[in-house]
């Protein structure tokens, strides 16, 4: 069991795959990308999948999800999914992806065993898709999103930023949309882990704001207190439900108190949490002579080190080395 000083109980794991990223979200990395990891210094399958096998076996930790960088860059992802899902018991399997590519793979993921797919899509808009992502693939996230719907790899969550001047005004619509198309829809607030360390706390649109936004054009009724468990976003039933709406106030509202999770970069570092400081190094005992149980053990350690919240209110907090698109988001 991955448990810490606090209580919590992590079995929630989060796979970065690659910190690649075919998009360049301008609240995520400057326009020129990142320096990548170098191809020796990534996992390979093979140790992905030994990961997970004891994070699942030894570790109780029941669900996976795969995600970086852009996950679908990976080239082992189906093999990475149809092997982990052979587990027993066997996990949930997600994956958090931008979209691209999923039209021709969504089919063959959930014939591997994937589960679930959440999509990032911040706008309705190509040409503001465009300016936030740098990139000129709107079209090709709304066909990924289509095709893991008719896979099956349901419900389809969909998980948007709004940004201050670009699309902060789309929320009734992002709303309607996922309604019509049968789409969860969560609205994420942006957090201080992009690259470029643009990110301001008076410049962020919060839950508050989000929620305000919507009621100009939908009823929301909260879940029953309890009902949120440790899920990030808390969630609103739209016009009396059955579709409901989420919110994952990280940064006004944060749920560190019930985090479920753990996290593992695609370089084999366990970090605690989104904000952490420190990583333990799980790739050095890997590619040495340890044993499951040694590995376990060391996970084990790192996670029961894991602090009470993410800091993000401390006079004193640092904003992590690694940005979102390095740690696995
Ligand atoms: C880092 S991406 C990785 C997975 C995949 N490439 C994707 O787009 O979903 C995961 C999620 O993090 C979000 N994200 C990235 N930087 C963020 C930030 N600074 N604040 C809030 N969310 C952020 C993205 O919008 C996306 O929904």
């Amino acid at each position: 069991m991955l448990i810490d000083t606090y209580g919590r109980v992590a079995t929630d794991l989060r796979v970065s795959l690659t910190d690649r990223c075919n998009l360049r979200c301008t609240y995520c990395m400057p326009e020129e990308g990142l320096s990548w990891l170098a191809k020796p210094d990534l996992l390979t399958d093979d140790e992905i999948v030994r990961l997970v096998r004891i994070a699942v076996t030894d570790l109780g930790v029941t669900e996976v999800r795969f995600t970086g960088g852009e996950p679908l860059l990976r080239p082992g992802l189906t093999g990475i999914v149809a092997r982990c899902a052979e587990l027993e018991p066997r996990p949930q399997l997600s994956l958090t992806t931008n979209g691209i590519g999923l039209a021709r793979t969504a089919a063959a993921l959930r014939d591997a065993g994937l589960d679930r797919v959440n999509v990032s899509l911040d706008t309705l808009r190509p040409e503001v898709f465009k300016t936030l992502t740098r990139r000129d693939r709107h079209q090709d996230v709304l066909d990924g999103m289509a095709a893991a719907r008719a896979a099956g790899l349901t419900p389809v969550k969909v998980n948007s930023v709004l940004m201050p001047g670009l699309n902060q005004d789309e929320a009734p619509d992002l709303l309607a949309w996922a309604i019509e198309q049968d789409y969860e829809l969560r609205f994420i607030e942006q957090m201080p882990l992009d690259a470029q360390h643009g990110w301001k706390r008076d410049g962020m649109i919060t839950a508050d704001d989000i929620l305000a936004s919507l009621r100009t054009r939908f009823a929301l009724t909260p879940e029953t207190a309890g009902e949120r468990g440790s899920a990030p976003a808390e969630r609103w039933a739209v016009d009396g439900g059955p579709h409901t709406v989420g919110v994952i106030g990280s940064v006004t509202r944060p749920f560190c108190r019930a985090c479920d999770r753990t996290r593992l970069t695609a370089d084999g570092q366990v970090r605690t949490c989104l904000f952490a400081t420190e990583e333990t190094d799980l790739r050095a005992a890997l590619r040495g002579t340890a044993s499951d149980a040694e590995i376990a053990e060391i996970w084990r350690k790192a996670m029961w080190g894991k602090k009470a919240g993410s800091g993000l209110d401390d006079p004193d907090f640092l904003q992590p080395e690694r940005p979102m698109s390095a740690i696995g988001g």
